[in-house]
C-alpha cells in the first residue's frame, strides 16, 4: 500500500481509472442522487481496489460483463478523507457501483425554490474542487488519476443541466439506459431504478467529456437555466431570470478578448467552448475552472467590468490547472500561483497596467495578511506544503496565489519577460494533460533556464516560511497614493473628495485592506458618513468595510453584518466577518451574535462553507 496523495485512498500499486459513465437520477424532493457509476480500469486486477467515497450509500458492487456481484467494504469516515471503498477483484478491468449520495454530501448544493433567484423551481450544483467529487461519486480522487466520463442526467422536464463537459443531447428517458445491474440491487436497496427512470415528467441530459481531468473539474448544475450568447465560444448561463441574464451578459461582453489574449500568452484555447454559469449567491467561491463550464458567483456582477478579472483568472486555468494539474493539494501552489500571473497578465492587456498593479497591490496586502494568520502555523507560508491529516478547506489562503505569482515575476525579472514567455508555452506544451510536483516544475525550470539556481534561492521559495528578500511590492503612482491616504487616516485625516474622485472598486478595496483593523467607532462612522461604503454594491468594499467596523466594535454596524451574512454564501465573504466577530477577547456579545447568525444562515450556505464557518467559530468559542 503506497498512498499517492495524502488526500486520497488511491493506491499507487492499483490501476487507474480511465473512464468513467455516470447514470444520475436527480430526487429534489429527498434532496438525494440515484446514481450508477461503471469505472475503466487502465488494466484488470485482482485483489482490492481502494476508491474514495464521502456521504455514499453503496448498494451493490457488480463485474459489469457478467453482473455477478463484487464484495465490498465501506470503511467508517476519516474526518478529512471520508471512506474507503474497497473492492474485491479477480481479474477485472472495470466494476459497476450502484449506490445513492445523501442530503449532506459535500460537493452538492440542494437549493429549495425561496433560495433561488426565481423562487420557482429548485436548483443543485456541485464544488468537487478539492477533495468532494468523492461525494457525488466513487472515485481515485486524486488529480493524479485524470478521467474522461460521460453522463446521463435524469430530470424533472421543466429544468435542464449542464455540465463541464460537451452537451449531447437532450431527451425522453428509455428503459435501456438503466443498467440490468440494477435490478440486482433494486429489490435490496428499496428502489424501483428502472420506473424512476421511465417515470412521467422526467428528461434526460447527456454529457461526454472526452479530455482527461482531473476528478475534482467533474461539474454539473441543474435548474430553471437560461443563456445569453456573448461571444463565438461563449454563452453565459443563469437562472432563466431576465435581469441575471442581461446583466451577466453585458459584464462578461469583452470574454473573447481574453481568451485571445490567454491564447497568445499559452498557446490556442484547448476545450473548444468557453461558457459560463452564473450561480445562485451561495456559491461558495468567486469562480470555478470547471472546464467548458466556468462557475462564477453572481457578486462579481457589479457593472462596472470588474467580474472580468474572476473571468481573467478562471480562463487561464484553461491551461495551468486543467491542462497541468498540481498532482495533489500539497502542490497547490502550481495552479494557483500560475493562474494568478496568468490572469495579471491578461488584466495587464485587456484593462491596462494601472489595473494590473493595483491588482497586485491587493494581493501584496492579503499575502502579508496571511503571513500574520498563520505565524503560529507556518507550514502553510510555504509554497511546497505538507497536508499529511490536513484539510485542504480548512488551509486555503492567498499563499499559493500570491506568494507563487511573486515567485513567477520574480523568474520574469531575472530573465525578462520575452525569455519567460518562451518558457511558459514551452511549460504548457511540454506537460499539457498531466500532473505533476513542484520538483518535477523545478527540474523542467533549471534545464531551459539554464543557471536560474544561482540567480533566484529556487528552495528558499519553495520550501520556506514567510516571504523571501526578494520578493516585490508593486509600485505606481495611484497604488503609492492609495497607500499613502491609508497610512493618513491613522493620523486622523481622511480623504477628500478630489481626491477620490476617480476611485473605482479596486481603489476603495486597497484603501480599506490599508487601514488598522482596529480604529476608533467615530472614525469608521465618519468614513461611512462621507463614503457611504457600509451600503457599497462592490462586496469587496463593503466586507473590508464591515469587517474593520466589526474589529473596532462599532455595532450600529451589526444589522447591515447580519444581512451581509445572510445573502451571500461566498467564503471570501464569510471568513473575515465570522473571524472578526469571534477573534480576540472582551467581545462576548460578538461571539453570541455570531453563533446565532449562522445558526440562521446555516441553511442557505453551501456544505463546504458551512463546514469552514463551524471550524472558525470552533476555533475561538
Ligand atoms: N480553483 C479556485 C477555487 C477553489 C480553490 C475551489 C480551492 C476549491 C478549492 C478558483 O480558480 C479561484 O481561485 N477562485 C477565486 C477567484 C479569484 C482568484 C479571481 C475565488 O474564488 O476567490
Ligand atoms: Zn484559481
Amino acid at each position: 500500500m503506497a498512498p499517492v496523495d495524502p488526500h486520497s485512498y488511491t493506491d499507487s500499486a492499483h490501476p487507474l481509472t480511465t473512464h468513467v459513465s455516470l447514470s444520475l437520477y436527480f430526487d429534489f424532493p429527498s434532496s438525494t442522487i440515484h446514481a450508477a457509476a461503471l469505472l475503466n480500469l487502465s488494466s484488470p486486477y485482482s485483489g482490492q481496489l481502494s476508491l474514495d467515497a464521502r456521504s455514499l450509500t453503496v448498494h451493490g458492487v457488480l463485474d459489469p460483463q457478467t453482473l455477478a456481484p463484487l464484495p465490498f467494504t465501506l470503511s467508517p469516515p476519516d474526518a478529512v478523507k471520508g471512506s474507503l471503498l474497497s473492492i474485491a477483484l479477480d481479474s477485472q478491468a472495470s466494476v459497476l457501483i450502484l449506490y445513492s449520495t445523501s442530503p449532506d454530501s459535500s460537493a452538492l448544493q440542494w437549493l429549495s425554490p425561496p433560495q433561488t433567484f426565481n423562487k420557482k423551481h429548485p436548483f443543485v450544483y456541485t464544488q468537487c474542487q478539492s477533495i468532494h467529487a468523492r461525494s457525488v461519486f466513487p472515485c481515485q480522487d486524486t488529480p493524479a488519476a485524470r478521467i474522461c466520463y460521460s453522463a446521463k442526467l435524469n430530470v424533472p422536464r421543466e429544468l435542464s443541466a449542464v455540465m463541464s463537459a460537451r452537451h449531447s443531447g437532450r431527451r425522453d428517458p428509455v428503459a435501456g439506459d438503466v443498467s440490468e445491474g440494477f435490478k440486482k440491487v433494486d429489490s435490496a436497496a428499496g428502489l424501483n431504478f428502472e420506473s424512476l427512470w421511465c417515470g412521467d415528467g422526467r428528461v434526460v441530459e447527456e454529457f461526454v467529456m472526452e479530455q482527461p481531468i482531473p476528478p475534482y473539474l467533474f461539474a454539473f448544475a441543474v435548474g430553471e437555466l437560461g443563456s445569453r450568447e456573448v461571444g463565438p465560444r461563449t454563452m453565459v448561463y443563469a437562472e432563466n431570470v431576465a435581469a441575471v441574464l442581461d446583466s451577466a451578459a453585458s459584464e462578461f461582453a469583452g470574454t473573447e478578448d481574453m481568451v485571445r489574449q490567454g491564447e497568445k500568452l499559452f498557446g490556442e484555447y484547448p476545450w473548444e467552448r468557453f461558457d459560463l454559469l452564473v450561480l445562485p449567491p451561495s456559491f461558495p467561491y468567486g469562480g470555478m475552472e470547471n472546464p467548458r463550464m466556468v462557475f462564477l458567483t453572481p457578486t462579481v456582477i457589479k457593472g462596472d467590468a470588474s467580474g472580468a478579472q474572476v473571468v481573467a483568472h478562471e480562463l487561464a486555468h484553461s491551461w495551468t490547472g486543467n491542462l497541468i494539474t498540481n498532482i495533489n493539494n500539497e502542490h497547490f501552489w502550481l495552479n494557483e500561483g500560475f493562474t494568478r500571473y496568468a490572469e495579471r497578465r491578461i488584466v495587464e492587456v485587456v484593462q491596462g497596467e494601472e489595473r494590473a498593479i493595483l491588482s497586485m497591490g491587493i494581493g501584496w496586502r492579503s499575502l502579508n495578511e496571511a503571513m500574520e494568520r498563520f505565524k503560529d502555523n507556518t507550514e502553510f507560508t510555504k509554497l511546497k506544503t505538507n497536508q499529511e491529516g490536513i484539510d485542504p478547506d480548512n488551509v486555503y489562503s492567498q499563499v499559493p496565489y500570491e506568494k507563487g505569482f511573486q515567485f513567477l515575476a520574480r523568474i520574469e525579472r531575472q530573465i525578462g519577460r520575452p525569455a519567460f514567455d518562451e518558457f511558459i508555452k514551452k511549460y504548457i506544451e511540454n506537460f499539457k494533460f498531466k500532473s505533476i510536483d513542484t520538483g518535477t516544475f523545478l527540474e523542467f525550470l533549471k534545464a531551459n533556464v539554464p543557471g536560474i539556481e544561482k540567480e533566484v534561492d529556487l528552495k528558499l521559495w519553495t520550501e520556506g516560511t514567510g516571504i523571501p528578500p526578494d520578493a516585490y511590492e508593486p509600485v505606481s503612482d495611484l497604488y503609492t497614493t492609495i497607500v499613502s491616504l491609508a497610512n493618513e487616516f491613522k493620523l486622523g485625516r481622511m480623504p477628500r473628495e478630489d481626491e477620490v474622485a476617480n476611485w473605482r472598486g479596486q481603489e476603495w478595496e486597497l484603501y480599506l485592506e490599508n487601514l488598522p483593523k482596529c480604529v476608533e467607532a467615530s472614525q469608521v462612522l465618519a468614513l461611512d458618513a462621507r463614503y457611504r461604503m457600509s451600503e457599497s454594491k462592490d462586496y469587496e468594499v463593503k466586507v473590508a468595510f464591515l469587517q474593520m467596523a466589526i474589529s473596532s466594535k462599532c455595532r450600529d454596524y451589526y444589522p447591515e453584518v447580519e444581512k451581509t451574512l445572510k445573502e451571500v454564501g461566498r467564503m471570501k465573504y464569510l471568513r473575515p466577518l465570522y473571524t472578526a466577530l469571534v477573534q480576540g477577547s472582551g467581545n462576548e456579545e460578538e461571539k453570541i451574535l455570531a453563533k446565532r447568525l449562522f445558526a440562521e444562515a446555516r441553511e442557505c450556505y453551501h456544505p463546504i462553507a458551512q463546514g469552514v464557518v463551524e471550524s472558525i467559530l470552533a476555533k475561538h468559542l
